[in-house]
């Protein structure tokens, strides 16, 4: 299998400024990781360890103070400008919280649409099919194009999220603790529908989360995060059955077992 993303020695440092001195934490330090096409690569580790900072300098967010980060073997910090104009199609995320990451102002038709107004010049009808399409891959129906976010549940909000990361056909999608913000019996949808759409459309998915019940479901193959280091990475029925590190047995003995 081809490595869609490589990640090769990141380290990421965020400057503070506090009472007036100023420090330096490093958020990811000296990260190597592959992600394979058409796999689910879980990061796992506790809150605070690098996860979030790792994806978003995959989509560029925020910029590594060193490292390379290789999309399709190419430096995405290093791109040409056709390259960099097809860049956000190709990588999209999904956040955790699908109340503040749907403009509430905005009709799911428009929030929908955005994607495709901005970065393509399809016409009326071309836009029109895409939404169709990605709404009945989601499971959500059509008459939801004229309606607020406030008008539906945590579930379907998530849905709608994910519907709109998809409209550009993306290949990797970044889902950032995608689940952390919903009742357990509908992360276990959301979950589902995350694995479904990994085989429908090939989607390469790179997923972070805290808990690894919800891992040990979804992912292929996981890497654990302590501290801003990888500390261990394997297929995930060697990560849960056979792990190596004892702070991997720690993690893995603190998350009660759910079955979904
Ligand atoms: N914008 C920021 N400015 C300064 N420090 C940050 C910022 N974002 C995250 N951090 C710090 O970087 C570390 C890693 O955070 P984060 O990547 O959010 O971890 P995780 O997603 O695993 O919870 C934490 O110590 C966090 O406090
Ligand atoms: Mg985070």
């Amino acid at each position: 299998m081809d490595n869609l993303l490589e990640i090769k020695n990141l380290t990421v440092e965020y400057n503070n400024i506090k009472n007036s001195k100023a420090s330096s934490i490093t958020a990811v330090d000296n990260v190597s990781l592959n992600i394979r096409s058409g796999e689910i690569y879980a990061l796992a580790g506790e809150s605070g360890c690098g996860k979030s900072t790792l994806s978003k300098t995959v989509v560029k967010l925020v910029k590594p103070k060193s490292g390379e980060i290789l999309f399709e073997g190419k430096n995405i910090y290093n791109q040409t400008k056709e390259e960099k104009r097809k860049y956000p199609a190709n990588v999209q995320m999904v956040f955790q919280n699908p109340y503040s990451s749907l403009n509430p102002k905005m009709k799911i038709g428009d929030t929908l649409s955005e994607p495709l107004d901005i970065n393509t010049n399809y016409s009326k009808n071309r836009k029109k099919t895409i939404i169709k399409q990605v709404l009945e891959d989601v499971g959500m129906s059509e008459s939801c194009l004229d309606l607020y976010p406030h008008e539906f549940s945590g579930g379907q909000r998530q849905r709608i999220a994910i519907a709109r990361s998809l409209v550009l056909n993306p290949k990797l999608l970044i889902a950032d603790e995608p689940v952390s913000a919903l009742d357990a019996s509908i992360q276990a949808q959301i979950i589902n529908l995350l694995k479904e759409l990994k085989e429908q459309r090939n989607l390469t998915i790179l997923f972070i989360s805290h808990d690894l019940n919800v891992i040990r479901y979804l992912a292929d193959r996981v890497g654990i995060m302590y501290y801003g280091k990888l500390i261990e990475e394997n297929i995930a029925s060697s990560i849960f059955n056979f792990p190596k590190k004892e702070y991997t047995r720690t993690l893995l003995s603190s998350a009660p077992v759910l079955n979904y």
